[in-house]
């Protein structure tokens, strides 16, 4: 990347804009040394490496300069000889010649090549981050990402969103996660909690009449971290006023697919939208990846009264794999191993073959249950029919699993299929104490035809909250909020939280809703996530450019680690020793 490059004191130009119409130039260039090869007794080729690609200088092989070392070179542009062009290379039909060579700073032998080509263990990498960044992968990958949160910047700014920051040193969020803590030095035995998410901030810039927030929000949780999680995470973070659910979709939806445009070249068409009810039934998940397709197909009705042991429950879920006729049986073990790992009692698998169906199970079904498994999803001879049977959520969730891990390319491969999920559940379930626990937050607005089963039958009550999904990774999510004190009343009693309690964790934002709460929705998404499958990577550590290993830890500057006597004593903490 080379736009808007203007010459500076030092250099004229980047190493890669080197090119045939500058012959007979005599330009400075800087850069490190990628390459030294000796040509002859008095000649030296170097390979000056800036961000923007390569360029070959011909020195003297007097000169003492060796990989990594910082230079300065000033030569003339000349056309390399017949015979020794590299198409390989942008520059790859000239050179310098005439070296005028400065070494601007010396360095020792690098701990792994800075090159492509070569495979280094990510620990290493970690360790010696800022030489990893110097590669093409991590200047490809966070340039892409720069690029990213410009174009998000400008989309929101385009549809009249004002970006506000908002304080890092805060109070408890609701998002759910564990909070990281920070001591007060004037408040001893007080401490801040960093956000979650600018979650509260944003709406309380609602009841202060922004209508249209944004962020780039950096946002910190202390949870296990996985390839899609960090403990530090940037989100798109978005709320407006007088809005409905799609007015949201639409901000959204333009933001992302600029970004995806930018990155892609190509803008993907309109998002659709799906229920969750709906994702849940067809593809096991509230995040399906639509790459592909491989439903689920439900049989409950055909075995409703069957004699077969394994399929007496209230549903029998089943899934057609093309092909899947030639999966050897210890494939087949491993999948029936993994559905076990997620609660199913068993899997149920079914070969088509020219001859009826191949199982230890086939001698067991009826005639019309035979004809029913033999015809899923229109199964061909040389598939396979996998079933599962059990209460109607864990059969989806288990054969969902199974549906990536048999079907799901890799995240750098295929399109990107871009979802709307809608009308999650308000409640995702009662904890062990007995109360409903929310599915995205506790300002979540019920869908307005659901409000009378909050107490008869809360868990079929809908809400007015969304995800983005894309190739089945949650990009975001979303909600309408709730801005009438007497909806949020009836939620905090469900969510077992008393007057004194939400006063005591929320009661700014209450009280902030009693002047005048406009009724608002918004929505964040993860630009971490968004940047590592436009990028296509598997992790996001690959688009952070300092980033936290899988066990929390930062491998160059060893945090977390201890602090001084003194800060202990400012900050009057005691540590107790481990039991
Ligand atoms: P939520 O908690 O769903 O919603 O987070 C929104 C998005 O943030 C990203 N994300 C993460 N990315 C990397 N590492 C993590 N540890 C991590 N946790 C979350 C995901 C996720 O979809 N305040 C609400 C949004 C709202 O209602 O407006 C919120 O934060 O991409």
């Amino acid at each position: 990347m080379t736009e808007n490059f203007e010459p500076t004191s030092l250099r004229d130009l980047m190493c890669g804009s080197v090119d045939s119409t500058m012959v007979g130039e005599r330009l400075s260039v800087c850069g490190w040394v990628a390459k030294r090869r000796e040509h002859g007794e008095h000649l030296a080729f170097l390979d000056l490496r800036d961000h923007s690609g390569i360029v070959q200088a011909v020195v003297d092989g007097s000169v003492d300069v060796r990989s990594e070392y910082v230079l300065r070179v000033t030569g003339t542009v000349s056309l390399r000889p017949e015979g020794t062009l590299n198409d390989r290379l942008a520059t790859g039909d000239v050179e310098l010649t005439d070296c005028q060579v400065e070494i601007l700073s010396t360095a020792e032998p690098v701990p792994f090549q800075i090159d492509e080509r070569t495979e280094v263990d990510e620990q290493v990498r970690l360790k010696y981050r800022y030489l990893d960044v110097r590669r093409d992968r991590m200047q490809r990958n966070l340039r892409l990402r720069a690029r990213v949160n410009s174009t998000l910047r400008r989309a929101m700014e385009r549809q009249g969103f004002c970006e506000v920051e908002t304080p890092l040193l805060w109070a408890p969020t609701p998002e759910g996660a564990r909070e990281f803590v920070v001591p007060s030095r004037l408040h001893p035995g007080e401490f801040y909690v960093l956000p979650q998410s600018p979650q509260i901030a944003k709406q309380l810039l609602m009841v202060g009449g922004f209508d249209r927030y944004f962020q780039i929000a950096r946002c910190l949780r202390d949870e296990d971290l996985r390839a899609d999680r960090q403990f530090e995470f940037t989100q798109l973070d978005v709320e407006a006023s007088f809005v409905g659910q799609e007015d949201i979709f639409a901000f959204v939806s333009e933001a992302v697919l600029d970004a995806a445009e930018v990155a892609t070249d190509q803008r993907p068409g309109p998002i659709a939208t799906m229920t969750w009810a709906h994702a849940l039934d067809r593809f096991g998940t509230d995040k399906p990846d639509l790459r592909f397709d491989m439903e689920l197909h439900d049989l409950s009705t055909h075995f409703a009264a069957t004699a077969v042991k394994a399929f007496a429950a209230a549903t029998v879920k089943a899934l057609r794999v093309r092909g899947g006729g030639e999966f050897t049986r210890s494939r087949l073990d491993a999948l029936t191993d993994q559905a076990k790992a997620l609660g199913a009692k068993g899997l149920a698998w079914f070969r088509v073959t020219p001859d009826g169906l191949d199982s230890p199970l086939a001698r067991f079904l009826s005639a019309e249950e035979t004809s029913v498994v033999r015809s899923v999803d229109d199964a061909q001879v040389g598939d396979l029919v996998l079933i599962v049977a059990d209460e109607y959520a864990l059969a989806c969730k288990v054969l969902g699993a199974l549906r990536l891990t048999i079907g799901a390319p890799p995240v750098s491969e295929g399109p990107h299929r871009y979802v709307w999920i809608t009308e999650f559940p308000l409640f995702e379930g009662v904890d062990d104490d007995g109360n409903l626990v929310s599915a995205h937050h506790p300002f979540t607005m019920p869908h307005l035809d659901d409000l009378d089963l909050i107490d008869t039958d809360p868990l079929r009550v809908r809400s007015q909250s969304y995800d983005l999904v894309l190739n089945g990774w949650e990009l975001g999510s979303g909600s309408v909020r709730i801005h009438r004190a007497d909806i949020q009343s009836r939620i905090f009693t469900a969510l077992g939280i008393s007057d004194e309690e939400a006063q005591s964790r929320f009661g700014f934002l209450l009280g902030a809703f009693k002047y005048g709460a406009p009724p608002h929705a918004g929505f964040a998404f993860g630009i971490d996530r968004l940047v590592a499958i436009l990028a296509g990577e598997d992790n996001i550590r690959e688009v952070i450019a300092f980033p936290k290993t899988q066990s929390g830890t930062d491998l160059m500057t060893s945090a977390p680690k201890d602090i001084t006597e003194r800060q202990r004593r400012d900050l009057r903490l005691k540590f107790v020793p481990k039991v």
